[in-house]
């Protein structure tokens, strides 16, 4: 029935080489119930998840189902208990195709075994078709975008029937539109019964599917209530363990010379006719909906995608940006959106992802100076509040959110005159979100030129000093600082082009 208690895991316990990642976790989860997760990055949220999805075995501690004490050794065997999940991470092979990649690890077969391909294409054409997907079964996930990835992932994890649903942080990667789908399909799983926990670091989100709230730090629960007993700041406080001020840190910088100038800009199918500039000393945001062409922008100036029509100026002179060497070159860097893709050098350490783009700043005639290596990116790291035993640990060891910080140390080393920062917040929690806006002041400060894009309409209007507002591949609208409200921009940001 609902209400009643379907997972229960008691005085869980798990380390890691220099971490105890989880310090003696007690939580619930309810049927028919969302249950919301929240806790700084590297505070263990993912580690309990996948604990309970077979992924990590617990140093010690139960895990019960239905009140039965389960053992769960790998995520076959956790599906087989009615879980499934929604990685943080999106892993995925970029030669698989839309149907290998619905199906991998439940194949349906023949009577003999063999795997019934049949039957796997008229299943995915039949969820494509429901879930108004505009693919072919035979599309490689390589050509699909980050969002249609993710929400594949979202309908693969709740089409096994699954009466746990596990969901870490599903919507850093979909437009508004498909969290709304989303959000009604939880909403109906909730209704049939199933427990869904569910990751994430917008508030804004877990206020409107949360029923129950549980706040984890440095691996322990600081609290567990239903959302009605709750409110923003206090749930932010329990989070980072001190209240912080809401505000942000931007400061009036004097506005230098132009440093970044795009003239006519345009990449069949994604954006025509773009026009913008950067000054030096300026944040300048790019607001609009998801899909209305500001990464492709800023991929084709970063020498990622390139560009049909139109020129880019650096500092006055005209540049050609072939690939990303031409335009670092010309000291323009660019954190991406999707960090997985472009983002983190997988086995390597932390030091060596940082350092790796900029070992010439370390090298003394001939030599690298590993000393000033170490102590540059040690000092980085403790600024950014980078949560790892140390910086020689492997950066895939990290939590989702402190990867993302030594992506953004790692560009900031490079000393750039330009930075591209796409969606620099995502996945980041609130406190280390300061953190983030204060070295973007630091850098303005600098007089360097930052361009961010960002789906959070409160910290363009807090760090910017211009925001371009863009609609379907075109720029609508171009606001100051004394212009800036939510309400103007949607409205920019959803009107209809000619
Ligand atoms: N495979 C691993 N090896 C070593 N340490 C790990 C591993 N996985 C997680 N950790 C460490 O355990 C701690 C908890 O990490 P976890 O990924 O659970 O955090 P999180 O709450 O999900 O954070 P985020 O909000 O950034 O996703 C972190 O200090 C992290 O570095
Ligand atoms: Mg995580």
């Amino acid at each position: 029935m609902n209400g009643e208690i379907k997972l229960r895991v008691s005085n869980i316990e798990k380390s890691f080489p220099g971490v105890k990642a989880l310090d003696g976790i007690n939580f619930s989860a309810k049927k028919g119930s969302v249950h919301v997760l929240c806790g700084e990055n590297g505070a263990g949220k993912s580690t309990l998840m996948k604990i309970i999805n077979g992924i990590y075995k617990a140093d010690a501690g139960e895990i019960l189902i239905d009140g039965k004490v389960v053992e769960i050794q790998n995520p076959i065997q956790a599906r087989s208990l009615g879980i499934s999940m929604i990685f943080q991470e999106l892993n995925y092979m970029p030669e698989m195709t839309i149907e290998e990649s619905l199906f991998v690890g439940s194949w349906p077969t023949h009577k003999y075994g063999n795997v019934n391909w049949a039957e796997i294409r008229k299943r995915t054409i039949e969820l494509l078709e429901k879930e108004n997907l505009d693919y072919s079964p035979e599309t490689k996930l390589k050509d699909l975008s980050v969002s249609d990835i993710q929400m594949l992932e979202i309908l693969k994890a709740i089409s096994y029937n699954a009466e746990i649903i596990i969901m870490d942080e599903p919507t850093s990667a979909i437009t508004q539109k498909e969290v709304e789908v989303l959000f009604k399909k939880i909403n109906q799983l909730r209704d049939r019964g199933s427990s869904i926990i569910y990751i994430s670091h917008k508030m804004d989100e877990i206020f409107r599917i949360a029923d129950e709230i549980t706040v984890l730090r440095d691996g322990c629960v600081v609290d567990s209530r239903p959302k009605d007993e709750y409110d923003i700041d206090m749930v932010i406080a329990h989070m980072v363990g001190r209240k912080l001020d809401g505000n942000f840190p931007k400061e009036d910088i004097k506005i230098g010379e132009k440093i970044l100038e795009v003239k006519d800009l345009t990449n069949q199918g994604n954006f025509k006719d773009i026009n913008f500039h950067v000054n030096e000393g300026e944040i300048v945001g790019f607001a609009g909906l998801m899909g209305a062409g500001r990464t492709e922008i800023m991929r084709s100036i970063f020498g990622l995608d390139g560009y049909q029509e139109g020129e880019v100026f650096i500092k006055g002179e005209k540049v050609v940006i072939k690939n990303v060497k031409s335009s670092i070159d010309k000291k323009m860097v660019m954190l991406s959106e999707d960090r997985r893709r472009y983002g983190i050098i997988p086995v390597r350490s932390v030091k060596e992802n940082v350092s790796l783009s900029s070992l010439k700043k370390f090298i003394y005639g001939g030599k690298l100076h590993a000393k000033k290596e170490t102590d540059t990116i040690q000092d980085y790291a403790t600024k950014m509040r980078v949560k790892t035993p140390s910086i020689e640990t492997s950066i895939e060891s990290l939590s989702g959110g402190n990867q993302q910080k030594v992506i953004l140390a790692k560009w900031m080393l490079t000393d750039p005159d330009i930075l591209i920062l796409d969606e620099p917040t995502r996945g980041i929690d609130v406190g280390a979100k300061y953190e983030i806006y204060k070295l973007m002041s630091e850098l303005s400060k600098q007089k360097k030129g930052i361009i961010m894009v960002s789906s959070e309409l409160p910290e363009l209007i807090g760090m910017c000093d211009r925001i371009y507002v863009m609609a379907k591949g075109r720029i609508m609208g171009e606001l100051k600082r004394d212009e800036f409200t939510q309400e103007g921009i949607m409205k920019l940001a959803t009107k209809k082009t000619s």
